[in-house]
């Protein structure tokens, strides 16, 4: 059987002309320098690292060199281990050396790249904000809520019937003129988009079982231009409250809750007398605003009165066993006075800016 073969032979043997004897000074030297000049050509931690398994390592021909000196007369001995220590220390002395050099630099330039400008604009996803008129609406229904009373909702393509009949409109009131109310094609669909919130009072009549107290918040049409104080496309909420033996003083004690939880202990309300086809009597709600903006004063704010039995009637309901009060505000306008905003266009121009103004709360 033949020896194995050993293809790194050549290098292990001792007596390669590239391996110096351990006596062999200018040998050694010869070696020394080439281990120093490359430490000296790495220029960073990893060809370092090379040039160290080159020179240094278990094959290095210094490595090989020292090993030679248990086979050296003992007389050679002394003078081979002087010589072999003082090179092998001078080749460690200069790759540690080298190595402080090459990790300084290693860590100055990992600080540079890794350096984060904390002055720097962040770049920021905008976050969205509640628009505040959304905002207000929740307050006003929770208000109600508060009191034990439901939010009714109704559709906003509305029939003419719950839009105006029924709610005791007659059929020439100017109301119902084109130039108020968008009509649906064709035009005896009788489908309009609902001029207030009111039809709702009367599909509630008819959905629900007396006693009823519903709050009923949503978007509401008219043929308006768009200015400062003006919207085609607007919010109110709509109360009404059917009970037995309901009276004005209800109405008004409600309505009065009411404004002091929107406006602080200070408000207080006002009726005027006013006419509306779906309440009878009918007034005109004013509300004291303490925190007005030019000075505490009287605001006009929305409608309100005792249900007309002619709506009682249409829902189906007996106005000699139940009555019952309404009342219904604009929320544009309610905000405006509210939270001194003097121009509409803010509230539909839909800049985040105006809304995060009012932050989460209003
Ligand atoms: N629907 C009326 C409007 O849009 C407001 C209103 C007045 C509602 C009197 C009522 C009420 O419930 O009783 O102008």
């Amino acid at each position: 059987m033949s020896e194995p073969t050993n293809p790194e032979k050549d290098v292990t043997d001792a007596h390669s002309p590239d391996v110096p004897h351990p006596t062999d000074e200018a040998g050694i030297n010869l070696v020394v320098q080439a281990a120093l000049a490359a430490f000296a050509a790495a220029v960073n931690l990893d060809e370092l690292k090379a040039a160290r398994l080159a020179h240094t390592g278990e094959k290095a021909p210094l490595s090989l060199a020292n090993r030679e000196i248990g086979r050296l007369d003992k007389s050679e001995k002394a003078a081979a281990g002087k010589l072999m220590g003082a090179s092998r220390g001078r080749v460690n002395k200069a790759l540690a050396e080298r190595t402080v050099v090459l990790e300084a630099e290693d860590a100055a330039r990992i600080l540079v790249e890794e350096t984060v400008d904390v002055t720097a604009a962040p770049r920021r996803r905008r976050a969205g904000a509640r628009h505040p008129l959304s905002t207000l609406q929740d307050r006003v229904s929770d208000i109600f809520v508060g009191m034990g009373w439901e939010i009714a909702e109704g559709p906003e393509v509305e029939s003419e019937w719950f839009n105006f009949d029924a709610l005791n409109f007659a059929p020439d009131h100017p109301a119902r003129e084109m130039q108020d109310t968008f009509f649906i094609d064709p035009v005896d669909s009788h489908l309009l988009l609902r001029t207030h919130t009111s039809p709702v009072q009367v599909r509630s009549m008819l959905e629900r079982e007396v006693p009823i107290y519903v709050l009923c918040p949503g978007r509401v049409y008219r043929t308006d231009e768009l200015d400062a104080t003006h919207t085609p496309v607007f919010h109110q909420f709509e109360g009404l409250a059917i009970d037995k033996n309901l009276t004005m003083a209800d109405l008004r004690g409600t309505l009065e809750h009411f404004a002091r939880q929107m406006f602080g202990e200070d408000a207080s309300i006002r009726l005027r007398p006013n006419f509306f086809p779906f309440t009878e009597p009918s007034a005109e709600l004013d509300i004291w605003h303490p925190g007005a903006k030019g000075g505490a004063q009287w605001i006009e704010w929305g409608g309100c009165g005792m249900v007309n039995p002619n709506v009682l009637r249409a829902a189906g309901i007996d106005p000699e066993e139940y009555s019952g009060f309404a009342f219904g505000m604009g929320v544009e306008r309610t905000l405006m006075f509210r939270n001194e905003v003097p121009d509409m266009h803010d509230m539909i121009e839909g800049d985040i800016r105006f809304s995060e103004h009012f932050g989460m709360e209003i």
